[in-house]
């Protein structure tokens, strides 16, 4: 395909469980290089997520609706699948540190044998965000601790609902 008429579609997965910085951090890469960037919560109870998948969805799209090229959706099922339904050619990840790496070498491996078109790209998530995870923020937050520049403020107020203080 010539180079003009590319339009490069980026699914950029997880279970956002809640939504971090370090997320926003890996979107603000993949908006720069996707022409479309469609960010996709897993829809899996299995997980005992703390937030349904609606306000998960709202939360990231309250933190990104100033893009003008990021989608929210959700999805259930295998990976691949939802990215050929949505004609996307690229699985976006971020890596921290080395102990991301195998768990998503596994991952990439098995949807590049599942789907041999699909491409993983990998992106280093910035220095300043690479010890913040999901379930840290939860648990840091659930002992009284400051979670203040981890997540936008919109999520530190779902959070305060969700989990008052001594529950
Ligand atoms: O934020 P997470 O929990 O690290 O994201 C994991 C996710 C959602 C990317 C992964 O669990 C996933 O893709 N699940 C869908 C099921 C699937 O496709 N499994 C086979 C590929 S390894």
């Amino acid at each position: 395909m010539p180079e003009s008429t590319r339009h490069l579609v980026a699914i950029y997965p997880g279970t956002f469980d809640p939504l971090t910085h370090g997320h926003l951090d890996l979107i603000e890469r993949g908006v720069r290089v996707a022409d479309q960037l469609i960010v996709a919560v897993l829809r899996n109870e299995h997980k005992s997520p703390l937030f349904p998948v609606d306000e998960r969805m709202a939360m990231l799209a309250e933190a990104t609706s100033h893009y003008g090229n990021v989608e929210i959706d959700s999805f259930d099922g295998l990976l691949v699948d939802f990215a050929r339904r949505r004609d996307a050619t690229v699985i976006l990840r971020g890596i921290r540190a080395i102990s991301d790496y195998e768990y998503e070498l596994q991952m990439a491996l098995m949807n590049r044998r599942l789907a041999p078109n699909i491409e993983t790209m990998f992106m280093m998530a910035g220095e300043a965000y690479s010890f913040i995870s999901s379930r840290l923020v939860k648990e840091v937050f659930r002992l009284g601790g400051e979670i203040a520049g981890m997540v936008p403020p919109g999520v530190e107020a779902r959070l305060r609902q969700r989990l008052p203080p001594g529950s």
